[in-house]
């Protein structure tokens, strides 16, 4: 018997239309991959947008393809989010253009795979640097206009540190930081009407990380076997960050939205998956008889 396989759902099928008009979305990382299928599902529904990123030329290629897919406007600032100055001239470019920033999605992030013993000092910090660091000058350069909107932040996290991923040192301890700084920012600016969660994607295909961290001959064929009998894609994320964003999402703060399909859940005792769930006969010569 096959496994069921979950379909992929587009939030424009699902959540109202003009659901963020006149609101702005400002975006780290929004060049490519997970950040740029969130910010195109936010002015989907609405928004104008801001992405930041190293490479403009790709920002500025990326900024024109959303606007004509969405209707909407969006502007390329190149920014590195290790560089407080940087962030808060594309914060001042946005309220030139916009004149608000609604929402903000901390999304720039550094990856790549290596032990301890083949990583050096300085190749931690600069993840540190992007990821957590990045995160907090993001949420310095943005908050005084977040906080004239009562508006809400999304950071993408991961979900590799709730348990010692090897090769993974130093994106784990950059995300469990990011983890901790979204919930003193919703508990500190909650009652100035802001909100802030993390999304922590898990295997999501096709993007720039799943590249980098999938080993040589890995063709993902393993992560097939997720309770929801698909690998994740960008619009998976999409839909939860239009959600979070939305008002339906009103009662929610401080929290970690774990979108995987369910992996962080499984926990294998050596059974093939998911034929002992759908045919326990057919695995029962493998289970020793009871003492
Ligand atoms: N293994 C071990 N160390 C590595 C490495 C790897 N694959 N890639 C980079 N480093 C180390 C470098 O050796 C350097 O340290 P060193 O000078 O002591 O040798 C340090 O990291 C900084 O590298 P550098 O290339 O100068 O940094 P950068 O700022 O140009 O690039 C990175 C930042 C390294 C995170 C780069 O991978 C990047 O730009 N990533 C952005 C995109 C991305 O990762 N997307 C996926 C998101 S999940």
């Amino acid at each position: 018997m096959a496994a069921y396989v979950s379909p992929i759902a587009d939030s424009a099928t699902i959540f109202k239309d003009g659901l963020f008009n006149g609101k702005v979305l400002f975006c780290t990382g929004g060049g490519s991959g997970i950040c740029k299928g969130m910010t195109e599902a936010v002015m989907h529904h609405g928004a104008n947008a801001t992405i930041v990123g190293r490479k403009l030329d790709r920002l500025i290629a990326s900024a024109d393809e959303l606007a004509k897919a969405t209707g909407r406007q969006c502007l390329a600032v190149r920014g590195d989010v290790r560089e407080p100055e940087q962030l808060k001239d594309a914060v001042a470019k946005t309220i030139e253009k916009f004149g608000r920033i609604d929402f903000v999605i901390c999304g720039a992030a550094g990856n790549f795979l290596a032990p301890i013993s083949g990583l050096s000092e300085k190749g931690f910090k600069t993840v540190i640097d992007i990821d957590t660091i990045g995160t907090y000058n993001t949420i310095k350069a943005t908050l005084p206009y977040v906080r004239q909107s009562k508006g809400s932040y999304i950071h993408v996290s991961a979900t590799l540190h709730y348990k010692a991923t090897p090769y993974q040192i130093h994106v784990s301890a950059a995300k469990a930081a990011v983890d901790a700084v979204s919930a003193v920012l919703a508990v500190e600016e909650g009652p100035w009407g802001i909100r802030s969660n993390v999304i922590a994607p898990g295997p999501i295909a096709g993007t720039e990380g799943a590249e980098r961290l999938t080993t040589k001959g890995h063709d993902g064929d393993g992560w097939a076997q997720l309770p929801v009998g698909r690998l994740g894609h960008i619009k998976d994320i999409a839909n939860a960050t239009v959600f979070l964003f939305s008002d339906a999402a009103s009662f929610i703060t401080g929290q970690v939205l774990v979108v995987d399909g369910g992996s962080e859940h499984l926990r294998s005792v050596g059974l093939p998956y998911p034929q002992a769930m759908l045919d326990p006969a057919s695995v029962q010569n493998m289970i020793k008889p009871r003492l």
